[in-house]
Formats: C-alpha cells, structure tokens, sequence
C-alpha cells in the first residue's frame, strides 16, 4: 500500500552521481558508499547501469549481495541486453528494482533515437514486460520528459503503467523547468493519468539553472512521492537535486509540506565527508547541510544571537546533520566501545572489520597526539577508507631538509604495488615535499602536473592531524586526492600517490570498457 505521507528517496549518487566526469569509483568505493546510503535509510540505491561495462554490472551484483535494507536498481535502456543484464544484476538482492528508460521529446526523438512516437511507446512496453520478468518493481523513466508534449508524456506514461510499470519518473534531463512549471505538470499527471492511483511518481531534476532542489520540492507538492537525488549533489553538468538538501527541506519545514521520509538524517555529514574522500572531491565550504560553513558564525552579530539563543541564526540543529558541536576529546586510554560510540555520534556507523582497522589507526594517531578531536577521528576514519584502495601502497618515506648549504632536501620513498613489488628511491630536490612527489612519480611512472597542493590542520594544538589536498590535471581528467596524518609531509605523501591511485583505477575501469567493444 503506497504510503500519501511519504516521500521515497531514490539516492543516484553511484550511477547518476558517478557518471560524472571527475567522480568515479572502484568497486569496492561503491560498495562502502552503498553501505554508508543503507545506513541513512536510503530506500532505493541506484548502484550503477549494469550494461555499461563488466566492471558497473560486478559492483551492482555486489552491492546486491551485501545490502539489505535497502532497494537496489540497475539503470537500463529499453533494449533486452540491457534488461536482462539488469535482471542478472539485481537478481541476489532481497528486493531489486530496473529502472528502464527510453527518450519521448522531439529532440530525442528526431536526432537520437530516430524514431516515431509509436515506436517509442511499443519500445517502452516491451521493455517493461521484459524487466517484469526479473522482478515485480519497475520504474520507467521518459528522458526528457518536460520537453515532450503533455498529450504525448500521457500516451507514453498511461502505457508504461499497463505494460507493468510500478514507478513513473519523469526526468528533467536537461535541468530547464521551473518549480511553477514542474508543480503543474505533476498536479496533472497525478491526476489525469489512467492507473495514477496505484503508480509512484517521481521527479528526476538536474541543476543546469541551479533549480534541482526547488524543483523537486516543487513536484512533490504536485503529487510527487519519490525523488532521485545524489549527495552533495553530484551527477552529470551540473549535478542532480541534493539528497541532504531536499531532505532537510521535507524535514525542516515539515509544517509546510506535510511529508517524512525514512532518512537518518544525523548520517548525512558522515556519509557527504565518505563521498567526498572516495571521490576526491572536497565539499566546497559554502555547501548547505554539509559545507564547513554550514553551522559556522562568525559575525560578531551572529555569535551574540546564537550565544543567547541558537535559533536566532540556526534553522536546524547541527546534530541533526551529524556534525559535532561537542568537544569531547578521545586519549590514548580510550577503549573500542568508546571509539565506535565517538564515531557514530559524528555520522560513521562502523562494521566490527572497519572498527578493527580503524582501532589500530587510532592508537597509533593517540601515541603521537595527547588529544583525538573529532576532526581528528574524521580524517581518520576517511583516511582508512582512501588508504585501503591501490594498487599502489606508502611502505616508508623518510625526507631530510634544511637550510645547510651543502645539502640539498631529499626523500627517501618505498613503494609497495598490489602485484607484490617493492621498489624504492632516492631523490634530491628544491624542496622536501617536492622530492617526495617526484620520488613517487618515478616510481610509480606517473610525471603528473601538480595544479595545487593545500595542506590544513583539522584540530587544534600543534600535535594536530593535518588534512593535505593534491590536484593534478592530465591530458582528459582533473583528478584529486586527499591524504592525512599528524605529519603535514607524509599527508602530502599519501595526498599524491592517492591521485595515482585514483588514475590506475580509472586506466583499469576504461580498459575493461574498450574489451566490451
Ligand atoms: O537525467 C536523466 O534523464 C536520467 C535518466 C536516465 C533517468 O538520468
Ligand atoms: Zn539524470
């Protein structure tokens, strides 16, 4: 029984969101970003469009293998590969959902597709038929569909739902409609649409004209009971409608909309800070809900209202969204229970494998740094999730620098790769964080073109971990990498090879891509 009081969040962030030039992840990054979105009660995870290549189909499969609580979908186009390879996707997840889709506007139509509308239509319900084979939950979806006329929208949709479709997404591809214009065409379709009363409808929208987030609330008020949206907002040009943020809306302003959703909303910063560490693409500090802005106040106006009371400038409680506003402080005599207990309060809900690794990591860190902060654990927990993705791994770096004359700074780097080799270098340079770079470039025998390397402390003291960024640019991709420790040398060290990584995996994921063709 479809619940009126409930909006469905269809999180994309792995297929619309990792299709975007600059976001890719491995398999294994999908599979613990898929974990993170099923800890904050994501009830539909788009994992991937299974057809694309082996690499997307084996993570959908594996994320269908370990998620439970969750939906998990395949994308695929209207044709029978893509379907039945979908249906192979999600076949051991406890429920699965293909989500098919065909183009309907007339641009589409005429220079894409090359078809009329009638073979549109009869290309929709036969791909529905077909994925109904795999499994009872089927969303179609009409790419493009607010520049398709209104009759036609109707034809195709009232179809699809016949053919056995159980979700209608209506997409704005292009990121072109206004809230008016989306609320109107959803008041209709909920409607005027045969079958409407036992179908989903859901709002797809893009944020070309930075509109995505108003434009779904707006369909929702139009009859809308899903939404597809990525966190932190990412997916193709412009990104897609932001999970935290369209959430927080339905949540904050619940007297105006009427509606919940089934969203954890205290795991949204644990999960954004996931994605952004996976993807290598920080949160721009500005960003609402999960920017390091968000709950900040620096006016001296500001601090007054807060300080006397925190509504005067606060809308939502900081620890709704999982960031800490508590400072308490972990030691080297704190135990597991405490940690686990630390890290959940700041957004991360720890397997008893990553616990264990992250435990390790964190006496370590406690032996070098009287004080564990909060940012601290964060950098931490985030470091242990970049760390464990090769091939390449930091055995041992040792650098020496000064201002002796007869000396140049040197740095001395081993290297393990996947495969097994250790190799090692010495290199003399300008500067002690320049020949670690260049140690590792040879190595590694990547001569990449360093654009900016940042490097920040996380918390406070002069033992304080330090967060370093590297941004490279090669010939097709911008790439960065993040690294961290109370080492500001050996958290650019682990920044830079973490680009290599991030270039090797891409190099493995397109090779694999190329054999398919
Ligand atoms: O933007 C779009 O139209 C899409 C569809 C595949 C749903 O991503
Ligand atoms: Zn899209």
């Amino acid at each position: 029984m479809m619940d009126k009081n409930k909006v469905i969040i269809f999180d994309t962030t792995l297929r619309d969101g990792e299709q975007a030039p600059g976001f890719s992840m491995s398999s294994g990054q999908k599979l613990a970003m898929a974990q993170a979105l099923e800890g904050l009660g994501v009830n539909v995870i788009e994992a991937g469009f299974a057809a694309a290549s082996p690499g997307d189909f084996e993570a959908i499969k594996t994320i269908a293998e370990n998620i439970k609580n969750s939906t998990i979908c395949s994308l695929a186009r209207c044709n029978e590969n893509d379907i039945r390879s979908s249906g192979k996707a999600i076949k051991p997840a406890n429920s699965g959902r293909i989500h098919t889709f065909i183009a309907t506007s007339p641009l589409h139509r005429e220079y894409k597709l090359k078809m009329s509308k009638d073979e549109i239509v009869n290309r929709a319900i036969s791909g529905i038929k077909l994925a109904r084979n795999f499994t009872d939950d089927v969303e179609f979806s009409c790419e493009d569909a607010i520049r398709t006329e209104r009759d036609y929208l109707k034809k195709v949709v009232e179809a699809a739902i016949k053919a056995g479709a159980t979700t209608i997404n209506i997409p704005d591809t292009v990121g072109y409609t206004t809230p008016e214009e989306i609320q109107r065409l959803f008041e209709f379709l909920t409607s005027q649409i045969e079958g409407c009363d036992n179908t989903i409808f859901s709002a797809h929208c893009h944020d070309d004209l930075g509109l995505a987030v108003a434009n779904s609330l707006a369909a929702i008020r139009g009859g809308a009971r899903q939404v597809e949206c990525a966190l932190n907002g990412i997916g193709e040009r412009a990104g897609n409608c932001a999970t935290e943020e369209v959430v927080m809306a339905l949540n904050t302003r619940k007297d105006f909309y009427g509606l919940s959703t089934d969203i954890k909303t205290e795991g949204i910063y644990g999960a954004s800070k996931l994605l952004a560490t996976l993807t290598g693409n920080p949160v721009p500090r500005n960003k609402a809900i999960v920017g390091k802005n968000a709950f900040a106040h620096e006016s001296g106006i500001h601090q007054h209202g807060v300080l006397a009371n925190r509504e005067t400038y606060e809308i939502m409680k900081p620890e709704d969204v999982g960031v800490s506003t508590d400072n308490l402080v972990l030691g080297k005599h704190s135990g597991r229970a405490a940690l686990k207990s630390r890290a959940e309060k700041i957004g991360f809900d720890l397997s008893d494998n990553q616990l264990m690794s992250v435990f390790v990591a964190f006496k370590e860190l406690a032996d070098s740094k009287k004080e564990v902060f909060d940012a601290d654990l964060e950098a931490l927990i985030l470091g242990e999730a970049v760390g464990t993705q090769g091939p390449w791994k930091l055995e041992s770096l040792s650098v020496s620098a000064g201002s002796d004359d007869n000396t140049s700074p040197s740095a001395k780097v081993k290297l393990l790769h996947e495969s097994g080799n250790l190799e090692e270098t010495i290199i003399q340079a300008a500067g002690p964080v320049n020949a670690v770079f260049l140690a590792i470039s040879q190595i590694t025998g990547h001569p990449l073109h360093l654009e900016s390397f940042t490097v920040q402390s996380v918390s406070e003291g002069k033992d304080a971990m330090a967060e370093a960024s590297v941004s490279v640019s090669t010939e097709f991709e911008n790439y960065q990498g993040r690294g961290a420790s109370t080492d500001t040398v050996l958290a650019g060290a682990k920044a830079y090879l973490d680009v290599i990584n991030r270039i090797e995996r891409r190099a493995v994921r397109q090779a694999s891509i190329a054999a398919q063709h």
